[in-house]
């Protein structure tokens, strides 16, 4: 006879992935390992000396073949901070320019002793092939509309943190749901995580397919900014859109934009992320941005422990104590 041991659902798990492709792939307790790890390393963060020897004598490259800002500086400090050497490559000064292709460049980069490949590109499952083609961890820093898994993390991270949980709450993810990979792994890692997720923005933006993961549709803000325990604050994404999917700019500030006004119709204690780069006056008013709601600049914090973890788990070594 066999006897069917209850595992409970948020044990942490040992760590066995060589990838981070997406939230979609990982299960509860894997989700759960990384905030966890992550909680660690935050902690780290607070002391006087921050580094760690975790990823000593290991190389991480950032391939970034779209723009960014917060997602690079902040994967090249986490690999820094856990000691590892960094190299950023630079789409524009390099041989792809002489026509050679995003594999052939990888795997010759990778050819230098590389031990994890931090990658974004436009091109939605860019880091899935990757993957088949390099002996390395290759971590998704966002494919095209696709996913964005470390911006999901650092966003539950930081919902966490400030709510204490994630089971039960109500968390809007407001915009551009159509061209957003991080709102695709909100959604994956929210609801593994126990949380409700409604997303609401206009009908051009809101594929009614995406019901089928789960998730709630509104179209008009007003209608559920009582509910929302968070809400998200997405940019629209027009390097992403073939055409006008709305009016204006102004017109979808006047229906969408978080501003004091719709603030107070908030539940009193809302908690407004924002991935950004935010654009003033969209998405999200100066005021409001910057006003005591606004977790936006923790979430930047926070990513840093997160791609730590997630760096540590899937290529390092016990870090020494002291
Ligand atoms: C996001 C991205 O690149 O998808 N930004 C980020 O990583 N912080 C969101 C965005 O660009 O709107």
């Amino acid at each position: 006879m066999t006897i069917e041991l209850a595992v409970p659902e948020t044990r942490p798990v040992p760590w066995t992935r060589r990838h981070l492709l997406g939230l979609e792939d990982l299960s509860r307790p894997e989700l759960e390992t990384i905030l966890d790890t992550a909680e660690d390393f935050a902690e780290v963060s607070q002391r006087r000396r921050k580094k760690r020897a975790g990823l000593k004598g290991k190389v991480v490259v950032n391939l970034f073949f779209e723009p960014s800002t917060r997602t690079r500086t902040s994967f090249g400090l986490a690999a820094k901070r856990l000691s590892a050497d960094t190299i950023d490559f630079t789409t524009s000064s390099s041989s792809l320019m002489k026509g050679e292709s995003f594999i052939d460049t990888a795997k010759n980069i990778e050819a230098m002793g590389i031990d994890v490949m931090v990658v974004r590109h436009s091109s939605p499952g860019a880091p899935h092939l990757l993957a088949q083609h390099v002996g390395c961890s290759v971590v998704n820093a966002g494919d095209g509309a696709h996913e964005h898994p470390t911006q999901g993390l650092l966003d539950m991270f930081t919902i966490r943190r400030c709510k204490g949980r994630l089971e039960n709450l109500t968390v809007g993810l407001v915009g551009d749901i159509s061209h957003s990979r991080v709102a695709r792994s909100n959604i994956h890692g929210l609801l593994k995580l126990g949380a409700r997720v409604i997303v609401c923005g206009p009908p051009t933006l809101v594929p009614p397919s995406i019901a089928q993961l789960g998730v709630e549709i509104s179209h008009r803000l007003e209608d559920i900014l009582a509910r929302c325990d968070v809400i998200n604050l997405l940019r629209i994404q027009f390097e992403r859109q073939r055409h006008g999917l709305f009016p204006s700019i102004n017109e979808y500030a006047r229906l969408f934009g978080m501003d004091s006004q719709r603030l107070r119709r908030a539940k009193e204690n809302v908690l407004l992320l924002a991935p950004g780069p935010i654009n003033r006056g969209v998405e999200i008013t100066p005021e409001v941005a910057d006003g005591p709601h606004s977790a936006i600049l923790q979430q930047v914090t926070n990513g840093l422990a997160v791609r730590m973890a997630v760096l540590y788990l899937l290529c390092g070594q016990p870090p020494a104590e002291g």
